[in-house]
């Protein structure tokens, strides 16, 4: 079977003037995801172990892991060269490098380094965002905001892996969505699921229905939609909501599906944050043939205006996201930013 690096290094000839650096930034990001799935895995047996009560050191690990895959992904990302600053959800502010190597860098990086992070004590499936741009500044100096700041359209590679009853590493540098599977025997990176594609329809919806009575009416009549029974177009649909967004979108990648975080009268942009959650996201359900949407437009349109912007979402299978729209257009004018 194909190993990551061996495929990455094939798709880099694909390119003709590709000069490696893209293939190097992305070999180091799977090399610092086999780190903190080894950290993560211990974090379960450290949990049965730790049983000195409330202020356990446990707990403080847990939340350490944050901290820790964050920590990771920097150092990989700093001692590689190629990126020379970083947008990351543990960091008010962008990271640069006050480095030669990492100042010549084309690249720069958003990222979430552990998503779901609320699901670490209990075992359940979390995940890494992350999404590549070009730089737009000069390179020999640091990287700016602006670097960051620009629209999802500019991706030039996203990926996520997700920790889960498998580790796998799914990304995408604008040419389709391939999908590898770690093997913990050899610690090697497998192409399992080559050239994925999610289906155009699918029979689950994802949202924390717990925000019921704050969402939009749009958000509520599509609910009613999903639960309508019409057994010719395969309704009512089924809820599966995990609490992290890569678990939930990468089950709805392969199955169908379609993930919502809507905006509220309170928050109208939602929680998500569209640089490294959303935006990478997006383009890999685009890649796979899916839609990304903010209830009324395409995500990698939207003109990000700070580093840790906020934006309703809607993602997933095409059928699904377009009826979404289609209710947020009729019932919720007044949540279209
Ligand atoms: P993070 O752990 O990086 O803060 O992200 C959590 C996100 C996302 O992964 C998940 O789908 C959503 O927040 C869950 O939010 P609710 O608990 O509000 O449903
Ligand atoms: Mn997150
Ligand atoms: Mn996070």
């Amino acid at each position: 079977m194909k190993t990551l690096i061996e495929f990455i290094n094939e798709k880099q000839a694909d390119f003709p003037f590709a000069t490696g650096e893209l293939t190097r930034l992305l070999n180091d990001i799977g090399i610092a995801a086999k780190i903190v799935n080894r950290e993560i895995n211990k974090a379960g047996l450290a949990d049965i172990l730790g049983f000195e009560g409330s202020t356990n050191v446990q707990g403080e690990d847990q939340k350490k892991l944050d901290v820790f895959a964050n920590d990771q992904f920097i150092k990989a990302l700093k001692n590689g060269g190629q990126c020379c600053a970083i947008a990351s959800e543990e960091n008010d502010e962008l990271i640069t490098f006050d480095s030669e190597l990492s100042n010549k860098g084309k690249y720069v990086v958003a990222m979430d380094p552990l998503d779901g992070s609320s699901n670490i004590e209990v075992n359940v499936s979390i995940g890494t965002i992350f999404s590549v741009y070009r730089r737009i500044s000069e390179p020999g100096s640091c990287g700016t905001n602006a670097d960051l700041l620009q629209p999802g359209t500019e991706m030039v590679a996203a990926g996520y892996v997700i920790y889960g009853s498998s580790t796998m590493l799914v990304y995408s540098t604008g040419n389709g969505v391939n999908g590898f599977t770690l093997d913990p025997s050899v610690g090697l990176f497998l192409l399992s699921h080559p050239e994925i594609k999610i289906p155009e329809n699918g029979s689950i919806y994802s949202i924390n229905e717990a925000n019921y009575i704050h969402f939009p009416e749009g958000v509520k009549e599509y609910i009613r939609f999903c639960q309508e029974d019409d057994p010719d177009s395969g309704r009512p649909y089924t809820t599966r909501y995990i609490g992290s967004l890569v678990a939930d979108f990468h089950r709805n990648l392969l199955r169908g599906g379609i993930y919502m975080y809507p905006g509220t009268k309170k928050r109208k942009d939602g929680k998500l944050r569209l640089l490294y959650e959303c935006n990478p996201i997006g383009f890999l359900a685009e890649q796979a043939g899916g839609k990304a949407s903010d209830g009324f437009r395409r995500t990698l349109g939207i003109k990000p205006e700070s580093l840790h912007q906020r934006t309703p979402f809607f993602v997933g299978s095409s059928e699904m996201v377009e009826k979404a729209e289609y209710f947020m257009h009729y019932y919720s004018k007044d949540f279209k930013s």
